[in-house]
């Protein structure tokens, strides 16, 4: 049985994240959603936010299911016995960073586990959570960009 993970911050996750969680589903018996708590980012969301909005949204998706870790990427995958760490790219400049991390990270790695990429949907390349958050705090419309659940909680934050 393999089984992948797929992490990141997710604050919050976008349907560009919905379409890679989507896709790597089907390529994996078991998919982990790992949201991770981040202390160089201050994130609008907390952790159980962010996995109960993620929990929400992969009903339909059995063979998914959503977690959270603190520290370093490699012990919580090592310690998990993932065989492999999924990332979506967007766009050349997200290969620089990745590269270095996928580098790294196969130092820390057990034997055997690998990153594996998927390019993001086109329709999707251009979003990160940032930019949906900074557009809705603006009013802006994202529709099409973010469940409307997630845009929603989004409102909600920039109300108080
Ligand atoms: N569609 C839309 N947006 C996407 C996306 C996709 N397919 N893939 C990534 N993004 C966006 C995210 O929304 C996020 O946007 P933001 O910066 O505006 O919030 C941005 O790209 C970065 O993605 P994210 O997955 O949150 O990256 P990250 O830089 O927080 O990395 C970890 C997450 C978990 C991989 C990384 O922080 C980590 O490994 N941390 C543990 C510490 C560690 O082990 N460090 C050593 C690493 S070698």
């Amino acid at each position: 049985m393999k089984k992948a993970l797929y992490s990141g911050s997710f604050d919050p996750i976008t349907n560009g994240h919905l379409d890679i969680i989507t896709r790597a589903s089907k390529m994996f018996d078991k998919l982990t959603v790992g949201v991770i708590h981040n202390p160089n980012k201050t994130p609008l969301f907390s952790v159980e936010e962010r996995v109960e909005m993620i929990n929400k949204l992969i009903v339909d998706l059995p063979n998914v299911k959503v977690d959270n870790f603190t520290g370093l990427l490699a012990d919580y995958v090592n310690k998990n016995k993932f065989n492999a760490v999924v990332r979506g790219l967007r766009a050349t400049t997200d290969f620089e960073y990745e590269i270095q991390m996928a580098q790294m990270n196969a130092e820390l790695f057990s034997p055997g586990i690998e990153s594996v990429f998927l390019m993001t949907s086109p329709q999707y390349s251009f979003i990160s959570s940032s930019v949906i958050k900074e557009v809705v705090a603006l009013n802006g419309k994202v529709d099409g960009l973010v469940p409307p659940i997630v845009l929603e909680e989004i409102k909600k934050k920039y109300s108080k």
